[in-house]
């Protein structure tokens, strides 16, 4: 059969389409920075996948049958089992999202000091990681570092890297791998790189765990790419992947294809008793942990359709589709396509924008100028460090653009339609202004910061 979407469209939501004009004012009212647009002024968000899935007719149904008693409701047994059956671990407790789940691991699992060992952290595992006064050290393997070449598991961890900090001096408190790596282009990890890092972690006695937003993605891309395991369906991978660790944290706004709701999994009980009295104290009871019923119904039937082969096909398709498009207008991208994003390179379209004029936020604000796309750079912007005069000191390692593709919500004419915007950005880039720094808050800037345009 040709590839299509299992599924047809039953509910429609008109999308704002402005004109330049009010593009240009609406950027300039947010400071040029995306963060602050309104809803009503996008036409294409690509900003997040996060809790911005299309929900099933099965799911609003669920919904509606959510049962809200306050301790041991019937949603959450449901919710319980999908789980259970998905990841084998026998503590299981439902968190409003995935750095809630960070937060109370890490505070369990980490002494000062200790260091967290990842693959890549996402923002808020890193953030979460420090707050508990813990250490966060990436060691994506040497492949990732070439943005052009097609390896098929960038996302992997070196594992000498890894092999190294295990057996020296400092002490680590765990080690977590996020699947796909988010941080690093969205790239899947392969079995084999779990399989290595489960057998590193035993050897030393260190805790495993994985952070599994999307592990329904990882799991197709291991079906696609690695020897051994084409025979395998997404929930069995996914299933291998869980067996390996000693439990998960997982945002469940991205793989359940709901608007909000996550979990943290376990083995060790006395870890889980731990966990459970901060669940209770700061989240809520262990069998809602923040959620509504009416989550906890729509969460377990979007973990049950996440792992359908067709529906995982179809998704993988149009990214690499759009990906396709993309390549054709002469703009690159971060090579080979994931599933969840593109990861434009916009350092290489930008030749003109020095690190210190922020080239991927002038790609990003242009797609949103040009075609009212909105979307957010993983460059200088978010990673650069500046003296107190405000000089830039450590330009990002590369100026990328992510455009995250939200489930179930964008038709094929949307992406030819981005794809288009970006094509005609690519035709005169040398148009494309640099920006300067107007103000920014101390942290996380490139949520609050405002800049403007350098005009010359
Ligand atoms: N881990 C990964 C790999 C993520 O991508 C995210 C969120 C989280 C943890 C945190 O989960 O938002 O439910 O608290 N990523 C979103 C994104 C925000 O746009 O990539 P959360």
């Amino acid at each position: 059969m040709p590839l299509m979407e299992p599924y047809r469209v039953k509910v429609v939501e008109p999308i704002p389409i402005l004109t330049r004009a009010e593009r240009e004012a609406a950027m300039a009212r947010a400071g040029y920075n995306p963060f602050n647009l309104r809803a009503d002024e996008i036409t294409i968000d690509l900003l997040s996948d996060s809790g911005t899935g299309a929900l099933s007719a099965a799911q609003q149904a669920g919904g509606a049958l959510g049962d809200e008693t306050y301790a041991g409701s019937s949603s959450w047994f449901r919710f319980r089992g999908v789980v259970d059956e998905l990841t084998g671990y026998p503590h299981i407790f439902p968190v409003h999202q995935g750095r809630a789940a960070e937060r109370i691991l890490f505070n369990a699992l980490l002494k000062p000091g200790q260091l967290c060992v990842s693959n890549t952290h996402f923002d808020t595992t890193r953030a979460n990681v420090l707050l508990a006064g813990g250490t966060p050290l990436d060691l994506p393997c040497a492949a990732a570092a070439d943005l052009d070449s097609d390896h098929p598991f960038k996302g992997d961890i070196d594992l000498d890297a890894l092999r190294a900090v295990l057996a020296g001096p400092e002490s680590v408190g765990v080690v977590v791998m996020t699947i796909t790596n988010n941080g690093g282009g969205g790239q899947p990890v392969s079995m084999a790189n779990l399989a290595a890092v489960r057998d590193l972690c035993r050897e030393h006695g260190v805790p495993f765990f994985l952070d599994a937003a999307r592990f329904a993605e990882n799991a197709w891309l291991v079906v696609q790419r690695e020897p051994g395991w084409s025979d395998k369906t997404p929930a069995e991978v996914a299933r291998a992947a869980f067996d390996l660790a000693d439990g998960a944290v997982a945002s469940l706004k991205k793989d359940a294809i709901a608007h909000i709701g996550g979990f943290l999994a376990l083995r060790d009980p006395e870890l889980a008793a731990q966990c459970e009295l901060v669940l209770i104290a700061t989240e809520g009871f262990r069998t809602y942990g923040g959620l509504a019923g009416r989550d906890l119904e729509m969460l377990a039937q979007g973990l049950t359709e996440v792992v359908d082969p067709r529906y995982l096909a179809a998704r993988a398709a149009a990214t690499r589709y759009l990906g396709d498009l993309i390549k054709a207008a002469g703009v690159s991208i971060v090579e080979p396509a994931g599933i969840h994003a593109l990861y434009l390179n916009a350092g290489r379209l930008l030749t003109h924008i020095p690190p210190a004029q922020y080239p991927g936020h002038a790609l990003a604000t242009e797609l949103y100028l040009a075609g009212g796309i909105r979307c957010a750079e993983l460059g200088t912007l978010y990673l650069g460090e500046e003296d107190e005069n405000g000089d830039l000191v450590k330009a990002a390692p590369y100026e990328l653009v992510r455009l995250a593709i939200p489930r179930r919500v964008y038709t094929q004419s949307h992406l030819e339609y981005v794809a288009e915007v970006v094509a005609e950005i690519a035709k005169s880039p040398e148009k494309v202004p640099g920006y300067r720094m107007v103000s920014a808050p101390p942290l996380l800037r490139h949520f609050n910061c405002r800049v403007e345009p350098v005009r010359s």
